[in-house]
């Protein structure tokens, strides 16, 4: 290959311009050239595209977001769309592509090589983690402890106040943010899409609780099993406890990567772009019980990745 292509796409993640940085560097230092589409497939479709080189990831690793841009685009649902895509791809010179994003850019990309022959490769950026075939995907550390961060200063002031404070989580279908934040937190209770736990449940915990003398507590509830403030109102209304809602929403999505995040999407930046200029397609890099992994985008597309029941157990005997 001689050239390659490379977008985020989806909902951005922090470390996604490590993992550009990684691509870049990589393809370079093999002496291929690297061209970058902003806005996803959105600017694959309309050519928006800029050469890079190794100045234009210089001193963007430690930034949140991507400099790349991104987008959630529809257009590239349709067959025509891709089609149009595919030949920027084409008038572009350019040979493979690598797809920095979550399961519905991942989708795409292995969609876009199964019709038209385009050689494509993987890398999981998603603070969901919700992508099978990795432990982690990039953005999920960064998330989790921005959430940490945010709920230990709200715990001061439920502390004050005596107060249940409920605080929603990202994490679209899937409890994976939600599980670790309240493990770290040392919260109360937790309510997560892929375990029927009920509310009533946890108002029962949180009245025990309190008859064994907590004064503050709080509740994590993933933004896939239900509103933060409808949580808390059923809160008030079954316990008598004072309670209050805090949506976390897009900070989730922002601030400077953590090292974790870094050092994750430089290696798996560096694998899939190794990967694809060796000839190989449609993967996705991963990390695997702390190994590098590549799994064929097929695969890694049909399995469904949940919460480990070990995390949720432990809560629960945590927060007696
Ligand atoms: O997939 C990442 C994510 O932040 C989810 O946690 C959330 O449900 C969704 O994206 C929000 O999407 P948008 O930014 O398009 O509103």
């Amino acid at each position: 290959m001689k050239r390659i292509g490379v977008i985020t796409s989806g909902g951005d993640a922090p470390g996604m311009n490590a993992a550009l940085r990684a691509v870049v560097r990589s393809a370079l230092h093999r002496g291929v050239e690297v061209l970058g589409f902003h806005h996803g497939w959105r600017g694959v479709i309309s050519e928006e595209v800029t050469p890079l080189n190794t100045k234009s990831v210089g001193g963007i690793i430690n930034l949140g977001g991507t400099i790349l841009r991104s987008a959630r685009c529809r257009e590239f649902r349709e067959p025509e769309g891709r089609a149009q895509a595919m030949e920027v791809l084409r008038d572009n010179r350019v040979e493979g592509l690598v797809v920095i994003g979550g399961d519905g850019s991942l989708t795409g990309a292995k969609v876009l090589m199964e019709e038209h022959d385009i050689a494509v490769m993987g890398v999981p950026g998603s603070i969901d983690n919700d992508i099978a075939g990795t432990d982690y995907a990039i953005g999920f550390d960064t998330a989790v402890n921005t959430a940490r961060d945010a709920i230990d200063k709200v715990r001061d002031t439920a502390y004050s106040h005596d107060r249940v404070f409920v605080i929603e989580v990202m994490g679209r279908n899937n409890g994976f943010i939600a599980v670790d934040v309240a493990l770290a937190c040392g919260a109360e209770g937790v309510l997560i899409p892929e375990f029927p736990f009920s509310i009533a449940e946890i108002c029962e915990n949180l009245k025990e609780q309190r008859s064994k003398g907590k004064s503050s507590s709080i509740v994590v509830v993933a933004e896939g099993a239900g509103k933060g403030n409808e949580v808390c109102d059923f809160i008030v209304k079954n316990t008598g406890l004072e309670a209050r809602a805090v949506v976390l929403g897009h900070m989730q999505r922002g601030g400077s990567p953590s090292a974790f995040d870094r050092v994750l999407a430089l290696r798996l930046g560096a694998l899939a772009t190794n990967r694809l200029l060796s000839g190989y397609r449609g993967e996705m890099a991963g990390l695997v019980g702390n190994r590098l992994v590549t799994h064929p985008l097929s695969y890694v597309l049909s399995q469904t990745k949940t919460v480990d029941a070990e995390r949720l157990l432990l809560l629960g005997v945590m927060a007696q």
